[in-house]
């Protein structure tokens, strides 16, 4: 069991957690402190999340990750103004949302946000392209620009031309891309994804992570649920959940576990080459093998 008592990195003094491309001019996305979610179920008390500090900065592409039940999705609706948080602050940009009621959250999301779920949650009668104006009818104030803005997300995933199939008629990784051109298409400061690659087989689960780095090249902030290492490997920086916590945040070239896997794969790759073979080079440049960061992170011993 945790037993730890104190985080030697809390929200606030982060700044060595930026990266090395963003730490000059590092500007916080998403600040929270002491972020608590507590449910109520009957006489069942359940701390999803017990006091998380955390601080993301723009442009930077974070793996959240920690085993099932740890608080993964509790936090990603917080940050992704879906749920309310019981206690703690948390300022998305330069706005302080934690307090917000229901209709000045709808409208943060609306500016600020883009989310991305495991299952896609694409309406199954509408086409890709009104799957992806969805958000701007809502938002009233791109009423007239909707379609030339939702072809042009819809062609930025590379789904130019699957605009008029429905739900149904496109691969699983299409559906995904429809989820993210739909993610994008008010252009949010913030791109959430939760377990993106949850449904998808391993080809398509590369193609869709390939494009999650694209978009972080182009500068978005990225911030995605995965429990899988390899998916992980293409982020900047990996936090790790445990009971509700911050368990370990690290620049992801640094975290133990996660250096742990990379050196297992070198010696699988190494294996499957045989003795005096060469090392297969998808292996060898595995995301995040190479040192691109600067150092940071700190853990919290168990
Ligand atoms: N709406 C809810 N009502 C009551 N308890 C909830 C609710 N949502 C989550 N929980 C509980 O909060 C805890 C954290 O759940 P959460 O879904 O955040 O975990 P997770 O890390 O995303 O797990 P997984 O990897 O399985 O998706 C769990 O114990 C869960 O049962
Ligand atoms: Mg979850």
């Amino acid at each position: 069991m945790s037993t730890e008592t104190q985080q030697p990195t809390p929200a606030g003094s982060t700044a060595a957690l930026g990266t090395a491309s963003n730490s000059a001019a590092a500007k916080p996305s998403i600040r929270i402190a002491g972020l608590t979610k507590i449910y109520q179920m009957g006489s069942e008390t359940v701390h999803a999340l017990r006091g998380v500090d955390l601080v993301i900065n723009r442009n930077e592409f974070v793996a959240i990750m920690g085993p099932s039940g740890s608080g993964k999705s509790t936090m990603m609706n917080v940050l992704g103004c879906l749920d309310k948080p019981t206690a703690g602050t948390f300022w998305l940009e330069d706005e302080r949302v934690d307090q917000l009621g229901a209709t000045a959250l709808a409208r943060v999301r609306n500016e600020h946000i883009g989310f991305v779920f495991q299952s896609f949650e694409l309406l199954n009668r509408a086409t890709a392209l009104e799957n992806v104006m969805l958000p701007l009818l809502y938002s009233r104030k791109h009423w007239l620009g909707a379609r030339r803005l939702a072809k042009a997300a819809l062609a930025r995933v590379g789904l130019g031309n699957r605009m008029t199939h429905r739900p149904n008629e496109l691969s699983g990784g299409q559906r995904q891309r429809v989820a993210i051109a739909r993610a994008l298409v008010n252009e949010p400061s913030l791109l959430l994804a939760d377990e993106p690659t949850g449904n998808l087989d391993s080809r398509t689960s590369e193609e869709i992570i390939a494009l999650f780095r694209e978009l972080h090249d182009q500068g978005q902030t990225i911030v995605i649920v995965t429990h899988e290492e390899d998916v992980a490997s293409n982020a900047e920086r990996i936090v790790r959940l445990r009971d509700g916590r911050v368990f370990s945040d690290f620049v992801t070239r640094e975290d133990p576990v996660h250096g742990e896997f990379l050196k297992m794969m070198m010696r699988q790759a190494v294996e499957a080459a045989g003795d005096g073979g060469t090392v297969p080079l998808a292996t060898a440049g595995l995301p995040g093998s190479p040192a691109p960061q600067a150092a940071g992170g700190s853990e919290v011993k168990p």
